[in-house]
Order: C-alpha cells, then structure tokens, then sequence
C-alpha cells in the first residue's frame, strides 16, 4: 500500500518566474466535458475548476478516458460537447497551439539533430522572443531542472531521466499558465520515477506552476498532487485532496483504488447523529463515523489496512486467527481470519513492525470510527 505523504506544503520559494495563472484565480475550468467513440463513451460529462499553483492529478485504470481527457484540453482531440476555459478566455474550439499550454508526454519528443539548449530554446523561438530574453530564460530553465552542465549535448549522450528533464524544460520554458503531463515517467525505471517525482514536484512548487498530470500510479499520485480525480468508465467518482480521498471515500471504488480497503458485510443496526453501527456477518459490531445508510440496510463497511489496530479480546469488532504475517521493511502485513459467523474471507492489516502477532494467534481487531466508511449494497436492505 502507498505510504500516504499528509505534509503540508512548504513555503515556496521565491518564484523565478511569475506564478502563471497568478491574478486570475482559475486558470482552468472544464464544464460536461463529454467524447464518444462510435459506441464506446471515452469521457462521460468531466467537469472541473482548477485553481492557480495546483498539482492537479487524473488517476486512474486504463481505460478509464485519462488521455482522452486531457487531449481534449490540450486541443489534440475534439469534444463531442461541453467547454473548456482557460485563463477565462474560451478555447473549446481552439487549435492546441493557440491554447497556450504546455506539454510534456511519455515519450520525450525530443528533436534528436538538436542540443539541449538548442532544444529548450526551441519554443521561444517559435514565439520571436527577443536574444536576450530567450537566453536569460533557457539559463534560468536549465539551472532549475539541473541541466546547465548539459546543454550542449544531445539527447542521445542523455540518460531516459534527463531527456524526459530535458522535456520538462521545453514545456516550462514559455511559462505556459497551465501543463498537462501524460504518463511522463512510465518510460522509467522505479528508482529514477522516484526521483523525478521529486523534481517535478520541487519545480511545480518553487515555479508556482499549474500542472494536470496523469497516471495510473496510485502512490504516484498520492506523492505529486495538491487534489486528485479518481477516473473511472469515463466519469471522475470523486475530486479531493489525497487525504480526503484516503480517509472519506465517496465510492467503494475510491477506497479500494487508493488503499486495497478491507470490505467487510454487514447490516447497519442503528444511526444517531454521531456514529453509525454495523452488525458484521461475522457477527461482532463496527462503530462507524455518522453516515448515510437507513437501519437494516445491507452495507460493506471500508477500513483501510493501515487503520485495523489489535486490542484486547473483547474490545475489538473481530476475533480471528492470524494466517499470515509478512515483513515489508519497518512494517508489517498480517491477515487474520475471523472466527464464527459467516466466512466473508480474510482480513488484511499493516503493523509497526514492533506490533507483529505471531502466526495462529489468536487476535482482537479494532478500528476508529472516523477510518470506517460505510457503503449501501447495491439492492440490498
Ligand atoms: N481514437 C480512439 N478510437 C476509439 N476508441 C478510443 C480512442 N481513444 C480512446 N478510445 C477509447 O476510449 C476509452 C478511454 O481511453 P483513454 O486513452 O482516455 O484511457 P486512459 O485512461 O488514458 O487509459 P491508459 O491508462 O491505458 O492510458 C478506452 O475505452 C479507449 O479504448
Ligand atoms: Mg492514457
């Protein structure tokens, strides 16, 4: 499971470039966003504001219209209906370079004749920025990303992570007031991920950068965004910070995306104002944090692994045996199968290391209300 980073955000630095987007307040808004593909519906009514200096990540399966999505605000692929507005100005029907906005995709496109420098330089270019300018800026571009010491090799003298750095630049350069990155590490190994996510991440803060990225990548998007959109079949089921994500879930599919919740049968036996109670198929009773759900409603109660705690026999919602237990560096997974009642399989914790049961021990589970959601069987109660 993805270690959840809860941080708050660092001051940032002062900012080379002025912060794009900065004045307006929401650099970008998309309103019904739909696309279909002969019968297949890619993205079903999308619909976002995304404010000035946000990290802003579409997560999701494949398949779930995360490209189709950004494509469609980057002007690469045409809506069937619905807008796209960008620094308050509407660019729904815009061709993709009159739109402004930066690109950064998996595959590093660099020009390959071209120097890093010449690369960078590129954009500006395009857009007849004066040769002082120009120069200021690649230098500026380059410095940050840590390229200066490279800027008059080639991409092919380069490794993978600095191309795709090299790529980054060139998308940074112009001060696009919005980037839209796809999948730009999926090329990478584990190891240089991590460490790009980091410089991605140093970059969008110190330059007050407005970035949608996409990944399939949970612990990615979890370690990157300010706000994610968990996609699914087209559709965002919930567009949250990474902690309301984890800790209120708005659809078993949310929670299972993000943390491999434990989804545990029951009936809700009784609701007040401040908890709801859940009498588990296995036969103990759950305190969950008020929620939706009428009394004697059939629900699946959603505890995420790293929430279970082991009590003492008595207090807990469970008893059971442990089946497995397994060393993950300073922590431990352990599953416990519980006792009497119906067999709805086994449940999955995390452990300090220092709390680790022994196996076929007998144990008590015990979570806090507020970590237990509850969800409505569909048809049932
Ligand atoms: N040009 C196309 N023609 C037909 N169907 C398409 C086209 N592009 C995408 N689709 C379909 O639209 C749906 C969404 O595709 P999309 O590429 O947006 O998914 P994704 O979330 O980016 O997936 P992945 O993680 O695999 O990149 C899929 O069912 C896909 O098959
Ligand atoms: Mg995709």
């Amino acid at each position: 499971m993805p270690e959840l980073h809860l941080k708050s955000q660092p001051q940032s630095s002062p900012a080379v470039f002025p912060p794009p987007g900065s004045g307006t307040g929401k650099p970008l808004s998309v309103t019904d966003l739909r696309k279909t593909y002969g019968g297949v519906t890619a993205v079903d009514t999308v619909s976002m504001e995304i404010a000035g200096g946000e990290f802003v990540t579409f997560l999701g399966s494949s398949g779930s219209g995360k490209t189709t999505t950004l494509m469609m605000i980057a002007g690469f692929c045409e809506p069937d209906s619905g807008s796209i507005v960008v620094g308050g100005r509407d660019v729904t029907r815009l061709a993709p370079q009159k739109r402004g906005l930066g690109f950064v995709f998996q595959q590093y496109l660099l020009f390959p004749h071209m120097t890093v420098w010449e690369n960078v330089a590129f954009p500006l270019q395009l857009r007849g920025v004066p040769k002082a300018e120009l120069r200021r800026r690649v230098g500026e571009t380059l410095e940050i990303a840590g390229l200066s010491a490279m800027a008059r090799r080639r991409p092919r003298e380069l490794s993978g992570g600095q191309q795709q750095r090299v790529a980054l630049c060139r998308a940074l350069v112009y001060r696009p007031p919005v980037i839209l990155m796809d999948e730009p590490l999926g090329a990478l190994d584990k190891k240089l991920r991590d460490q790009l996510q980091t410089e991605i991440k140093r970059i969008q803060q110190e330059l007050g950068l407005t970035v949608i990225y996409v990944t399939h990548d949970q612990e990615e998007a979890l370690v990157l965004s300010d706000r994610i959109a968990v996609m699914r079949d087209g559709r965002i089921d919930q567009f949250d910070t990474p902690r309301e994500l984890f800790e209120r879930p708005r659809t078993p599919f949310v929670a299972d995306f993000l943390g491999a919740a434990n989804f545990l049968p029951g009936t809700v036996q009784q609701r007040t104002p401040e908890q709801t109670l859940v009498r588990l198929d296995t036969g103990g009773l759950l305190t969950a944090r008020p929620q939706a759900g009428a009394e004697g409603a059939k629900v699946r109660a959603a505890v995420q692994p790293g929430r279970l705690r082991l009590c003492t026999p008595g207090d807990g919602f469970c008893t059971g045996t442990v089946e497995t237990v397994t060393y993950v560096g300073t922590l431990v997974r352990v599953t416990v199968r519980p006792a009497g009642g119906a067999d709805t399989g086994v449940v999955r914790l995390e452990l300090p290391a220092g709390e680790a049961p022994v196996l076929g021990e007998q144990v008590s589970l015990t979570a806090h209300p507020d970590d237990v959601s509850v969800f409505a069987v569909e048809g049932g109660g």
